[in-house]
């Protein structure tokens, strides 16, 4: 079995990939460990930045998308009660962010493939790689049982954080960097009208809270937590409580509702600074995580994908490898850039020290300076809804 590139994951990254190569006639594959079915029901965030909903708009995939997905001009920021708008369209030129659910997402990139007949082979799971050094490496795989291999030019590891494709980095080629947090999100979706137009994000003494929506129908919401809670310490009135109480401003009406579901993630941020080796080239979580908080993930890795398919078509259309070179060079000027904007984002937001420490001082002059000063408030903004070009 052979392939030109061969694809690991079929998440935003990995289906991204596959759907821009196709359009440039490059063959690919995709190997996904997951069925159909659990791919396309994950729930995750849901903020597309501009450049995001472009290249879906690029690569035909947006009609849903331009239809269902809620675009969003501004954004709220509360600390302790008192709120700021942040007009983001004004400060930056008009531009917006869309709200569309990661598993809205997910379907429309995996319809658009196989409508293409660009072959996803689900329930297949990456085992090794080999020969990433030379101009023929394989995978091996397990698919009903049995132990396949899938020969190609290049692997792109679009695997995700708990991926293979970083493990076959060849050890001693890459510094990696990380640091954890002393607490988690819960996210829940719940059967709910939003209690507000814009997403709000909140400082509050007992935790950060964020109000996101998917609908008119449908709100998100997200608290901090600590790393040793358990879904089970969370019941659904719990949950009300503590949005109702870390979201509150006078005149403000929490709308509650059926939680539909509930999940506990751990914040972190990490990435790899050299993001290939040889044939094998990693994108999306695969290389990086970011803090939650500003709704990157899927916007960086739907980036790297844009740098990496450029490089592919390159060298396939006139054999030049300048930019599967550089690979890791363009990707990692964004990546670290919304490294530190994600990490702000949580450092403003979350409940890290106690009522009069020194970091809770910090944040509150973050605030007060955000109040006051169109600069910063612009600089928030361009991060926020996504740096046009760097
Ligand atoms: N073999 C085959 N598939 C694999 C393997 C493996 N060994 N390991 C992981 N996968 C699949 C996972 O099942 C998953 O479907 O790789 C896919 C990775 O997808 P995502 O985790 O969604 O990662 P990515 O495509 O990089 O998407 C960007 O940023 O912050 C996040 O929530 C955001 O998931 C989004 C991500
Ligand atoms: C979401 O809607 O899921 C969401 C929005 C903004 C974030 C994180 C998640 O910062």
């Amino acid at each position: 079995m052979k392939t030109s590139v061969a694809i690991i994951g079929a998440g935003p990254a990995g289906l991204s990939l596959a759907l821009l190569l196709h359009q440039a006639g490059i063959p690919c594959l995709i190997l996904e460990r997951h069925s159909r079915a659990y791919v396309e029901s994950r729930v995750r965030a849901g903020l597309l930045e501009q450049n995001t909903v472009d290249l879906f708009t690029e690569l035909g995939v947006a009609g849903r998308l331009r239809r269902e997905g809620l675009e969003h001009f501004g954004v709220i920021l509360s600390f302790e009660g008192e709120r700021l708008r942040i007009p983001f369209d004004e400060l930056t030129g008009g531009r917006h962010i869309t709200i569309y659910g990661q598993q809205e997402v997910v379907k429309d990139l995996v319809a658009a493939c196989l409508e293409r007949q660009i072959e996803i082979r689900f329930e297949a799971k990456a085992w090794e790689l080999h020969r990433i050094e030379t101009e023929a490496p394989y995978i091996q795989y397990i698919q009903d049982g049995t132990r396949k291999s899938l020969a190609c030019d290049f692997i792109a590891a679009c695997d995700g954080f708990h991926g293979i494709g970083r493990k076959f980095l060849p050890p001693g080629s890459y510094i990696d960097y990380q640091t954890s947090y002393p607490f988690s999100w819960l996210g829940i979706l719940a059967e709910t009208a939003p209690s507000s137009e814009e997403l709000i994000y909140t400082f509050h003494e007992e935790g950060f809270a964020l109000h996101s929506l998917r609908s008119d129908a449908i709100s998100r919401f997200y608290l901090q937590v600590d790393n040793t809670e358990k879904l089970e310490d969370w019941d659904d009135s719990r949950i009300w409580e503590s949005l109702e109480k870390r979201l509150f401003t006078p005149g403000f009406k929490l709308q509650t509702g059926r939680i539909l579901e509930k999940s506990i993630t751990p914040v972190r941020s990490y990435m790899t600074g050299t993001m290939q080796s040889g044939r094998l080239f990693l994108a999306g979580d695969a290389a990086h995580i970011v803090p939650p908080t500003g709704g990157k993930g899927l916007n960086l890795a739907v980036a790297d994908i844009r740098w990496l398919a450029k490089a592919m078509i390159a060298f396939y259309k006139s054999g030049d490898e300048q930019k599967l070179r550089s690979y890791s060079q363009d990707c990692l000027r964004r990546i670290w850039r919304v490294q530190d904007f994600s990490h702000f984002m949580t450092q403003l937001f979350h409940r890290i020290g106690e009522r009069e420490s020194l970091e809770y001082r910090l944040q509150r002059s973050k605030f007060d300076y955000l109040k006051i000063s169109r600069a910063y408030q612009t600089s928030l903004a361009e991060n926020y809804v996504g740096l046009k070009e760097i």
